[in-house]
Formats: C-alpha cells, structure tokens, sequence
C-alpha cells in the first residue's frame, strides 16, 4: 500500500508522560517503536513511574533528558510546568493510573506531570492501566467520562491477565496499539471535506412479529469503516442494521432492520454523498407476506416463500452521478475469481474481500482490495487498521 502503510511519524513532536504503573515496562517498548518511526520523543515521569521503571532506560530510549521534577532547574525561569509541552504535537500519558485520571479530570496540578496537563495547548491522549476493580469503580468510570466530554482521547484499556493475579478489564493497550492510535492522530486529513456514507451489520427480514432471518455479521468492519473516515476528515453516516456497538464519535448513525429499510435510507441520502462504501451483509431474500401476528405452531409442514431483496450498491453504482463506490465481499472459497466478478458485475471500482470465516464478528480480519489496476493486499491486522489502509487507497484513486 505504499505511503499508507509506512509507519513514519517522521519530524512529530511527543510528549510521553508515564505514571506508576507496572505496564510503565510497555512504554520503554512504546519509546522504542516511535523513535524508530522518526519522532521526537521527549519522555517525563512521575515520582511513582521512576518506581517502576529507570529514567535512564527512557533516556537512553529516547536520547533526550528526561523530567520528573516540577522544579528543574534545567529549564529557565521554573517555567518547566509550561515550557515542555509548548513544541509538542501532542501529549500521551501511558500508562495513566486511576490517581492520575483522578487528578487531570479534576484540573489538579500537583507534579510536573499532572501540570504539563493542565496547562498544555496541544492534544491529550491518555492509556489506562490498573486493576479490574479499579477501573471499573464509578469514580473512575465517573473521571474517565469527565476527561472524555472535556476531548481527552482514552485509549483502552483491554481485557487479559492483570500483573495482581486478576483478569478483567484494566490492561493497559499493547505498544503497537498505542502506535497505531497516534499514527491515526498524525494521519492526513485525506479525506476533508468529502461525505461518506456507510452501511454495516447484518439485515433482519421478518417472519412475523417475533421472527426473522438474519445472519451473522457483527457490523466491526463496517463501524471501522466509518470511525476510519471521520479520522481522516469525512463527514459520515453510517446507515446500520441490528448491532450492539458503540456508535464512533463523529458519526452520524441511522439504524435499520430489513434490506429494504437499508436501501430506503440509502437512497434518500446518497445523492448528497462523495462515496458510498456498503460493508452490510444484505440478505439476499426477504421473506414474502411476513405475518403480522406470531405464527401458531402447526403439525404440517410451513414453506416460506422468498422474494430477492434490491442489491442496494448496484443501484447506487447505476446512479447517474454516482459517488465512488466500494464494495465488500465475504466468500468462502474461491476469493479472487469470484471477487473480480462481483466488482465487473456490479460496475464499482473497489471491492475489498475478506473469507468470511477468517472475519465475520472477530476484531482483526485480512483484505485483498481489487480495482482496475490489479489486486492489492492488506495482511492481517484488527479491522481499525484495515479500514484506515482501505480508506487511504479510496482517496488515492480519488485524486487519480
Ligand atoms: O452479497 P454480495 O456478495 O453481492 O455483496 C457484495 C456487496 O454488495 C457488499 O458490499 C454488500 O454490502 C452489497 N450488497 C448490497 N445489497 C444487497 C446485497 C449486497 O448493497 N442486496
């Protein structure tokens, strides 16, 4: 994929806080991974991280001096609480304990840390890291969303195995995921100004009132879709069948049951739209004469008859002015005859295919995006960063 995946940070300026945690071991590895990327890290640490972990390890890591104390007298006029954060690009403290959360949701400012926080003017992402119990406890859960209102980017945390002996929610992201939020952040805003419209999830085609059809699509990719397109700087809708997930910031979600209903909200909003990229799994078939009573059981045999349902992208892609439209295509075999086939039969330029039973409801997937110039593939990697490789490619053929 070229630039899109080339993991430079080249000449960004970081800020890395770490505060006492045992996974303050990962951000020696972070440090690592972002110095290799060509950033400038400048790291400072609580009194509780240098616990933990040497300030002398992030030094030598990052091959800048490292600050822990409000009143360095390395900086001119005590004015360290101010100074270090004013070249930054942006400010990540990982691992953020439950105290530190507690401290900047509050507007504290008892450390350099705590501080640089506060009186910082560029963006602040935070990686919490603490026991299960901790973390889920309504204080925390209370500052979290407090931090959150006031546009402070949590990042995690994950489910696993605690250092305490515990398992539950509360780990602190791998590196490499951390990595990979803040090339997001740093990610150009390549599609500014453009409207995208998204469907995701399963249909549902009733039988009767308590019945139905449906399948086993969980909407991941497609609600990757749409959080990659806001990152990259697209107005987003995300038309969506039956889910339960989190709706991404910055989208705007409208929630649909039948293929029909799908391709009714489509219609209606797609001539205001740059592209249309439709990851829904569409039931082909809706089911002829749905009761509107719950069907009694019976002793005979009960036959459903089925009708096709309206190819929702090969409608869009019929449109006299068309957006941009990509595809998504779940086989089970024979992935690259049958994927070419479905984008020249659909007329589309992009199609993205996957095997379904390497994707469907799991959080990482593998794509092999086919167009006109030939196949390219995007190895396994979670869905968020194969949404963000594909929507680079869309905005790459757009400029052609
Ligand atoms: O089901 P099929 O393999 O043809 O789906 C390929 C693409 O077409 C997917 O992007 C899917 O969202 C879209 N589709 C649609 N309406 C349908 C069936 C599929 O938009 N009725």
């Amino acid at each position: 994929m070229g630039a899109a995946s080339m993991a430079s940070m080249q000449g960004k300026r970081i800020l890395l806080g770490l505060t006492g945690g045992v996974a303050a071991y990962k951000s020696a590895e972070l440090t690592r991974l972002f110095i290799k990327a060509g950033a400038d890290v400048r790291v400072v640490m609580t009194e509780a991280a240098t616990r933990f972990i040497g300030p002398v390890t992030l030094q030598a890591l990052s091959g800048q001096a490292v600050y822990t104390d409000l009143w360095d007298p390395r900086i001119a006029d005590n004015m360290a609480h101010i100074e270090l954060s004013r070249d930054r690009d942006l400010m990540l403290v990982a691992p953020a304990t439950a105290d530190f959360l507690a401290k900047i949701a509050n507007g504290l400012a008892d450390d350099l840390l705590s501080t640089l926080c506060i009186a910082r003017r560029c963006l602040l992402l935070v990686a919490p890291a603490m026991n299960v119990e901790m973390w889920s406890s309504p204080a925390t859960q209370r500052n979290v969303a407090l931090l959150r209102a006031d546009g402070v980017t949590v990042l995690g945390p994950a489910a696993g195995d605690q250092a305490c002996g515990e398992t539950g929610m509360g780990r602190m992201l791998e590196p490499e995921q951390i990595f990979a939020e803040l090339m997001s952040q740093f990610a150009p805003r390549l599609l500014r100004g453009k409207r995208v419209l998204v469907t995701a999830g399963p249909t549902f085609e009733p039988i009767d009132p308590v019945r139905g059809i449906t399948n086993i699509s969980s909407g991941k990719m497609g609600y990757a879709v749409a959080q990659a397109a806001v990152e990259a700087g697209a107005e987003v809708t995300l038309v969506s069948g039956g889910t339960s997930l989190v709706t991404p910031a910055g989208v705007t979600r409208i929630d649909v049951q039948s293929a029909r209903d799908m391709r009714d909200a489509v219609m209606t909003r797609v001539k205001k739209c740059d592209v249309f990229i439709a990851v829904a799994a569409v039931a082909d078939y809706h089911v002829v004469g749905a009761k509107s009573q719950k069907i009694k059981r019976g002793d005979g045999n009960l036959t459903l008859e089925l009708a096709p349902n309206p190819d929702i992208l090969a409608e869009v892609a019929k449109l006299p002015r068309a957006p941009f439209c990509v595809g998504f295509a779940a086989e089970t075999e024979k992935l690259h005859e049958y994927a070419q086939a479905k984008r020249k039969k659909k007329k589309i330029p992009l199609l993205a295919a996957n095997l379904a039973q390497h994707a469907f409801g799991q959080d990482t997937n593998a794509l092999t995006l086919f167009d006109d110039k030939g196949e390219h593939v995007l190895p396994r990697a979670p869905k968020i960063v194969l949404a963000r490789q594909l929507l680079a490619h869309v905005a790459a053929m757009l400029r052609r």
